[in-house]
C-alpha cells in the first residue's frame, strides 16, 4: 500500500476489482451485470450451464465481420469464458484466442467451464483459447501481435487515467487495422462522486462509466480513427431508493462499439452511428471527388459527414439508429 493518497485510492481501488471478481469466480452472481443475452445461437455450440451463469458482460463483442485475420485475438477480461469460446467458435485453431485475467480465481474458473465446453462440443478443444495471467494496463502481448482485441464489462471500472492507459496498450497489440471490439456501460448523466468514489460498485459495473461522448473521446485519443457503434440499449436503472446519493433516475446504456487502429489518425474521430445521407438531385453527386453519391441510394456516413451533407439542399440525412455495421463510405 502507498503513503501517496491518491496511489492509495488507487491500490484500493484495484483491490475492490480484484476481489468482486475472484468472489464471483467462485460463486456465479447473476446481479453482477443485468444484461438481456450477449451469446449466439450458432450450429453446434453449446454452453455449459455455469458458463452462462457466469455471463457477466453488458453486450456481445464477438462478430464474425472481425475475424478474417489470422493473427490471434486477445480477449482482456476472461469472465467464464463465454466469450471466449464464442471467439474460438470462429478462429478454432490451438492459441487462436488468448484470454488474459489478472484474477486467479477467474482464470480457474474459465479453465474449468471451457474444459466442460470441450466435452460438449465435438469441434472444440480447450487449448484454444489460452488463458494467461495479465492485466488490461500492462498487457502480455508484443506489440502488433493480434488482429482483434476484445473487452466487455472491464473498462468501465477503471477511472480515466488507467482508463487511457488500458486504451494505449490495446493500440499498441493491434496491428495497423487491427480491430478493438468493446461494450461498456455507459451513463446518461453525470453519476455522483459518492457514487463513483465507491470501489465496490465501481468494480460492480455500476458506477465507473462515462457518457457516450467521453467513453468515444478516450478511444479516439488512443489512436483510434474509425468507430462504428454496433448497438446502445438500456442496460440498468439506478433508483434513489437503491441509492441514495441520486437525486433521481439514472439510467445506464450498454454500448458495443468497434473500434479500427489507424493508419490515420485526425483530431476528430470517424464515427459511425448508422446514419445514412441520401443524394436527392440527379445523378451521382461526388463528395472530394471520389466518393460516390447515386440519386436516391442511402449511403453510410460517419456523423462528421452527415452534418456537412445535412446542411446542403439536395441531401437528406437520417438519424442515428446506433446500429451500424462498419465502417461506411466516409
Ligand atoms: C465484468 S467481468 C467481465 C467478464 C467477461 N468479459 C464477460 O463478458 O463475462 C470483468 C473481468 O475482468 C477481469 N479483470 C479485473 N481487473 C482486470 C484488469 N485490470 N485487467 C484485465 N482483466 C481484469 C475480472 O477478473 C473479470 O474476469
Amino acid at each position: 500500500m502507498s503513503a501517496d493518497p491518491s496511489a492509495a485510492q488507487g491500490d484500493a481501488r484495484r483491490a475492490a476489482v480484484l476481489d468482486v471478481y475472484a468472489q464471483a469466480a467462485l460463486a456465479p452472481d447473476a446481479s453482477l451485470c443485468c444484461v438481456d443475452g450477449g451469446t449466439w445461437t450458432l450450429p453446434d455450440l453449446v454452453f455449459p450451464p455455469r458458463m452462462l451463469e457466469m455471463n457477466y458482460g453488458c453486450g456481445s463483442t464477438v462478430s464474425p465481420d472481425d475475424l478474417a485475420g489470422a493473427r490471434p485475438i486477445l480477449y482482456v477480461g476472461v469472465g467464464g469464458g463465454l466469450e471466449a469460446l464464442q471467439f474460438a467458435y470462429f478462429r478454432r485453431r490451438k492459441g487462436g484466442v488468448i484470454a488474459v485475467d489478472p484474477v486467479a480465481e477467474m482464470r480457474d474458473a474459465a479453465r474449468a467451464n471451457l474444459r466442460e465446453a470441450e466435452r460438449l462440443n465435438p469441434w472444440f478443444r480447450s487449448d484454444f483459447v489460452e488463458i494467461v495471467e495479465g492485466s488490461a494496463e500492462a498487457l502480455p502481448v508484443a506489440d502488433g501481435a493480434v488482429d482483434v482485441v476484445a473487452q466487455n464489462c472491464l473498462f468501465n471500472v477503471f477511472v480515466d487515467g488507467d482508463l487511457a492507459q488500458a486504451l494505449r496498450e490495446v493500440a499498441r497489440v493491434l496491428r495497423v487495422g487491427g480491430r478493438f471490439s468493446t461494450s461498456d456501460p455507459i451513463a446518461t448523466r453525470p453519476i455522483p462522486q459518492a457514487l463513483r468514489d465507491d470501489h465496490t460498485l465501481r468494480a460492480r459495473c455500476v458506477s465507473g462509466c462515462v457518457s457516450y461522448e467521453a467513453y468515444v473521446a478516450a478511444i479516439h485519443a488512443a489512436g483510434f480513427q474509425q468507430l462504428v457503434v454496433r448497438a446502445r440499449r438500456p442496460y440498468r436503472l439506478l433508483t434513489p431508493t437503491e441509492f441514495p446519493a441520486l437525486r433521481e433516475e439514472l439510467l445506464l446504456e450498454s454500448l458495443d462499439l468497434l473500434a479500427l487502429k489507424g493508419p490515420r489518425h485526425e483530431a476528430a474521430p470517424d464515427v459511425y452511428t448508422g446514419r445514412c445521407a441520401i443524394h436527392v438531385g440527379a445523378g451521382t453527386y461526388y463528395r472530394d471527388d471520389k466518393f460516390p453519391f447515386p440519386s436516391g441510394m442511402p449511403m453510410q456516413v460517419s456523423d462528421r459527414v452527415a452534418a456537412e451533407l445535412a446542411a446542403r439542399a439536395d441531401f437528406r440525412v437520417t438519424p442515428p439508429t446506433f446500429h451500424a455495421r462498419g465502417p461506411g463510405c466516409c
